[in-house]
């Protein structure tokens, strides 16, 4: 007797907007984007990237959903059904290749973070001077053993929960841990509202000086936009094969969006209010994460407190963020080459392991190996966000605005059996014309800079 077995799917609404949010809101909000603000114009900066996730995010994210919902089927089995008689599935190697790359320099910087939380929670973190910090971190990934072994319990803890499966496993975590990211991090606002001299921080975050704004700010927001929303790699033609058929596609992605900018946003008010206080200067990356922050905690009452639970916030950003990046492969194996889903969690988890520690190495023992003047981890990084991002994100945006049938669209956007034409509209011009136009602007300068 052949029994056809059933594709996974999100149990609730709930739990597929908590997944997309997840993989959306990562460290880019709360390293990158409060930053870039801070140095581009803050308001000016902030106005900008709003307009870039209006015209370019949500439309790209729809893209996405579309190939992924109307098939329920990972890139490439998407892709082969809605063009049977063209080779575009074959794209889908692209996005497999680029969410690895991704994965594998990210979870670095999430053993950092454990790594932290560890330090943090058994008391070794505390007790520094603002120099020694920056020691702290230097000797800290200078260490070949020390780096590559919290970057693999990263990863080890990361497909553990990949193994679990779609409900269960992303699902189940994202559900638990973005409510609590949320509350945590209103919990750090009020706190850093309520320190004295706080009005600093606000002015540097969201005082609009345009002069300050210039075109690298307008081009970093939307390279901003891209990264934080998790575009261009198909991470979200993965979630959204896991959608039910009646969920209405454009509010989720209205949801997914204004969530994932909210976040970036609290994570400004509550980082600089907090440098500012403590007579700090800002920073980005790394620096501002690992070694101005933990002195600024360690300054406030329950400073012991306040490092577990921003390192704990970083935590859940991080881990939602990689479990996003894994399915995309393990989908890809399971259905393309007919793997179980552990059989494919364990091979995606070997070459991620792998990888990911050449590139801890890359700041120690591997740290000769460059090309171009770049690292291995900082090769990885630049490739992962210019090439495989930006790319598959041109390549989305036109084969759905260009290519795609126009009722496949339709369908997917409707709400109860009826499309607005003001949707469709939106989302199809903006892909056709603003998004391919953007990516060529944002390529453009990144290989001319
Ligand atoms: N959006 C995440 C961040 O802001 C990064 C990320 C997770 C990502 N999954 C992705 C980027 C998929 C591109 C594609 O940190």
């Amino acid at each position: 007797m052949s029994e056809i077995k059933q594709r996974a799917s999100f149990g609730t609404r709930m739990g597929a907007i908590a997944a997309s949010v997840g993989s959306a809101v990562g460290l880019g909000n709360i390293w990158r984007f409060p930053y870039q603000a801070g140095e581009n114009g803050g308001g000016a900066y902030i106005l900008v990237y709003l307009l870039c996730v209006v015209l370019l995010g949500i439309p790209v994210i729809m893209s996405e959903f579309v190939i992924g919902r109307s098939t329920h089927k990972n890139m490439k089995g998407a892709l082969r059904q809605l063009s049977p008689k063209s080779k575009v599935h074959h794209f889908a190697y692209f996005c497999v290749i680029g969410s690895i790359v991704i994965c594998s320099f990210y979870s670095v910087v999430c053993g950092w973070v454990i790594e932290y939380l560890y330090q943090a929670a058994t008391g070794t973190l505390a007790g520094h001077t603002p120099a020694e910090y920056s020691q702290v971190f230097k000797d800290f990934v200078g260490s070949p053993v020390r780096g590559v072994t919290w970057t693999v319990l990263f990863l080890v803890i990361n497909f553990a929960v990949m193994l679990l499966g779609v409900r269960r496993g992303v699902e189940g975590v994202s559900r638990v841990m973005m409510p609590l990211l949320f509350v945590i991090l209103i919990v750090f606002c009020v706190n850093s509202l309520m320190l004295p001299g706080s009005h600093k921080g606000l002015e540097f975050l969201f005082s609009p000086d345009f002069a300050a704004l210039g075109w690298d700010g307008v081009v970093d927001a939307m390279g901003q936009a891209f990264m934080s929303l998790s575009l261009g790699i198909a991470a979200l033609v993965t979630y959204s094969s896991y959608f039910s058929d009646d969920s209405p596609l454009m509010k989720d992605a209205v949801t997914i969006a204004s969530l994932d900018t909210l976040v970036a946003l609290l994570a400004g008010v509550v980082i600089f209010p907090a440098v500012f206080s403590f007579g700090f200067e800002p920073a980005a990356g790394p620096e501002l994460v690992f070694e101005v922050l933990p002195s600024v905690f360690y300054q406030m009452t329950g400073g012991y407190w306040w490092a577990i639970l921003f390192f704990v916030l970083l935590f859940f950003a991080s881990l939602t963020s990689t479990i996003s990046l894994s399915e995309i492969p393990i989908t890809f194996l399971t259905e393309e080459f007919k793997m179980s889903r552990a059989f494919a969690t364990l091979l995606c988890a070997v070459v991620v392991i792998v990888l990911a520690a050449l590139c801890a190495l890359s700041f120690n023992v591997l740290s000769g190996a460059t090309v171009a003047g770049m690292n291995i981890f900082s090769l990885f990084d630049y490739v992962g966000s210019n090439v495989f991002m930006l790319l598959g994100g041109l390549f989305t945006a036109i084969y759905v605005g260009w290519f795609l049938h126009k009722q496949v669209i339709m369908d997917q956007l409707a709400v109860r059996g009826r499309t607005s034409s003001f949707d469709y509209n939106y989302v199809v011009q903006c892909l056709r014309f603003f998004a391919p136009v953007a990516i060529l602007i944002i390529l453009y300068y990144y290989v001319t800079a």
